[in-house]
């Protein structure tokens, strides 16, 4: 069966990459999957945090899911560190993921910069937790942004070294089912997720620099629009976006070699539900004195009921807390059959 899991950490505000890049896809996916979407609050511990900024950025992530359109009945939300099977299988995991595949991993050189021997032994083996996450529901459908598809993809190696080493076992056990990996059948326990990085906000840019990624952790505020900025701040933010002086070219290929117009028209696209070529074909030719204009309209009509109904929310933590306590009690029926199998399966004590 199918299943949808996805996570965001709990790291400084959410910024509108986060939102149009996955939250959007979350709320958008919930009408053809059973979805579980958490708040990765031990992945957040991999770099330095402040205990208390950590607890109320968990809560405020979790607003911003339900803000969104989340559905906290019909769905799973809730935080990563009340359901213990994470870290259980994520142990697994660390035995199973070899040193070489994470050493490749880019974003692990991003975040431990130059001064990689004093980088916490955790951030080296998040893409291990990560897939522990994901594999600890089975799920089958991975909404991100483009920056984590290196990690699914090390997610799929790790599902499929575990399946090929334990096939025998997992078959006398008469668990998971038979699949095709290369040329080999094996009888595999975890499926080969897929990752669903679709549509024209899979990688929003900085608007202080159209090569640089849109990120909560940029210095500089002006880079990002935040979930919570308000409308003043939205639009001083795109009034005073990078451009090029050249007017909006009517097709895609005018795109080309301008990195911030395509990301502005990214924006507005996804913002917008249409296609790019679609606002292309309204704007071409137009400046962007004419197009920032429509761009902070749609933006603050998109992000002023969201930051307005987390703001509602937030007034009330217990509510939060006890959603996210229900959360993982629905979270943990699933994690908590799947973890006594691979213990079984790996010959841990279950
Ligand atoms: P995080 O918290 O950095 O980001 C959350 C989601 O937002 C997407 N995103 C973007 N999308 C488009 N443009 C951007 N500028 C942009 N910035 C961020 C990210 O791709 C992500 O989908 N490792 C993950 C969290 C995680 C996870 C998981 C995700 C932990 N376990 C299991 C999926 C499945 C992360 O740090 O995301």
């Amino acid at each position: 069966s199918e299943r949808v899991f996805s996570g965001v950490q709990p790291t400084g505000n959410l910024t509108l990459g986060n939102y149009l890049g996955a939250i959007k896809n979350f709320v958008a996916m919930q009408e053809r999957y059973d979805c579980v979407y958490c708040v990765v609050d031990m992945h957040a511990i991999t770099l330095p945090q402040d205990p208390k900024a950590l607890v109320d950025a968990t809560r405020s992530v979790t607003a911003a899911f339900l803000a969104s359109g989340i559905d906290p009945t019909r769905h799973i939300v809730f935080n990563q560190s009340r359901v213990h099977q994470h870290a259980e299988l994520a142990w697994v995991f660390n035995c199973v993921a070899r040193m070489g595949w994470l050493n490749r991993m880019t974003q692990f050189k991003e975040k431990a910069g130059k001064d990689r021997e004093n980088a916490s032994a955790g951030l080296f083996v998040y893409p291990a937790l990560m897939a522990a996450d994901i594999l600890v529901y089975r799920a089958t459908h991975v909404p991100v942004g483009e920056d984590q598809k290196q990690h699914l993809e090390l997610t799929r190696d790790i599902a499929q070294k575990f399946n090929n080493d334990f096939s025998d076992r997992i078959a006398e056990l008469g668990l998971g089912v038979p699949m095709e990996v290369g040329r080999e059948r094996v009888h595999g326990y975890f499926p080969l997720t897929e990752p669903v990085i679709e549509g024209p906000a899979t990688r929003i840019m900085s608007l202080r620099d159209g090569t640089k990624k849109m990120s909560k952790s940029d210095p500089s505020d002006m880079s990002r629009i935040n979930l919570t900025d308000t409308a003043d701040d939205i639009a001083r933010k795109i009034r005073k976006a990078k451009t090029d002086p050249e007017p909006l070219p009517s097709e895609m290929d005018g795109l080309e070699g301008r990195p911030e117009a395509a990301n502005l028209v990214g924006i507005f696209a996804a913002l917008s539900g249409r296609t790019r070529q679609d606002v292309l074909s309204e704007f071409g030719g137009r400046a962007f004195s004419e197009f920032k204009p429509a761009l902070s309209d749609l933006a603050v009509e998109a992000l002023d009921p969201v930051a307005g109904e987390m703001r509602r929310l937030l007034a009330d933590p217990a509510y939060i807390d006890g959603v996210l306590a229900g959360g993982a009690d629905k979270a943990t029926a699933i994690a908590g059959p799947v973890m006594d199998d691979v213990k079984r399966i790996v010959g841990l004590s279950a």
